[in-house]
């Protein structure tokens, strides 16, 4: 069925940028993280991204959501391709939400403020990019792609709820 091809192309290059999106979170309530940004101001007198963005987040992030490249890509005969996949979905994720940190400080918006749809889409965004600015990673199919425009939003709403009743999040998005 074409639904379950789909839905199976989709968890295999984007399972590792969901979980390195996710994996900060966890990591900030075990870790005072350091800013990204040391705590430094733009001439605009505004945070350059804020302490939402730590090394300790980043950092992990990237490690498990390489190590569950590395895992698919085991599954799938040993591929390489989904473990360079799984790498560089994770790398672009990460630098896909902290683009939009960037310009949510730009634009005014504080740390944990809420910008629908670019909270959500960000990672995936940028996880696209680079897994297609890469040769050898596994490319989506649009539909593919689309399937993810649909679900990734809806996953990270619930996902988000799910963290703020556990009291990992202190706003539901
Ligand atoms: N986090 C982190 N490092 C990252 C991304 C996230 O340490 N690179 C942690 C922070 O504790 C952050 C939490 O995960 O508060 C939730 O991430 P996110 O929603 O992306 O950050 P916000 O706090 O909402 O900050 P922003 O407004 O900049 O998106
Ligand atoms: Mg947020």
């Amino acid at each position: 069925m074409d639904i379950l091809r789909i839905l199976i192309d989709f968890l295999k290059i984007y399972i590792p940028p969901m979980v390195a999106n996710g994996i900060p979170v966890v990591v900030s309530k075990f870790i005072k993280g350091r800013p990204l940004d040391r705590g430094k101001y733009l001439s605009d007198g505004k945070r350059i991204l804020g302490d939402g963005k730590t090394v300790e987040g980043t950092t992990f992030a990237i490690l498990t959501g390489t190590l569950m490249g590395a895992i698919i890509g085991i599954l799938n005969y040993y591929s390489l391709q989904y473990c360079f996949t799984g790498f560089l979905g994770s790398l672009g994720g990460i630098l896909g939400d902290i683009t939009k940190s960037f310009f949510k400080r730009r634009i005014g918006i504080e740390r944990g403020g809420m910008l629908p749809l670019v909270d959500q889409l960000d990672f995936y965004l940028g996880s696209t990019l680079f897994i297609y600015l890469c040769p050898i990673c596994a490319h989506p199919s649009l539909d593919v792609f689309l399937f993810g425009i649909i679900i990734i939003p809806l996953l990270h709403l619930s996902t988000n709820y799910i963290a703020f009743k556990l009291h990992l999040k202190s706003v539901p998005w």
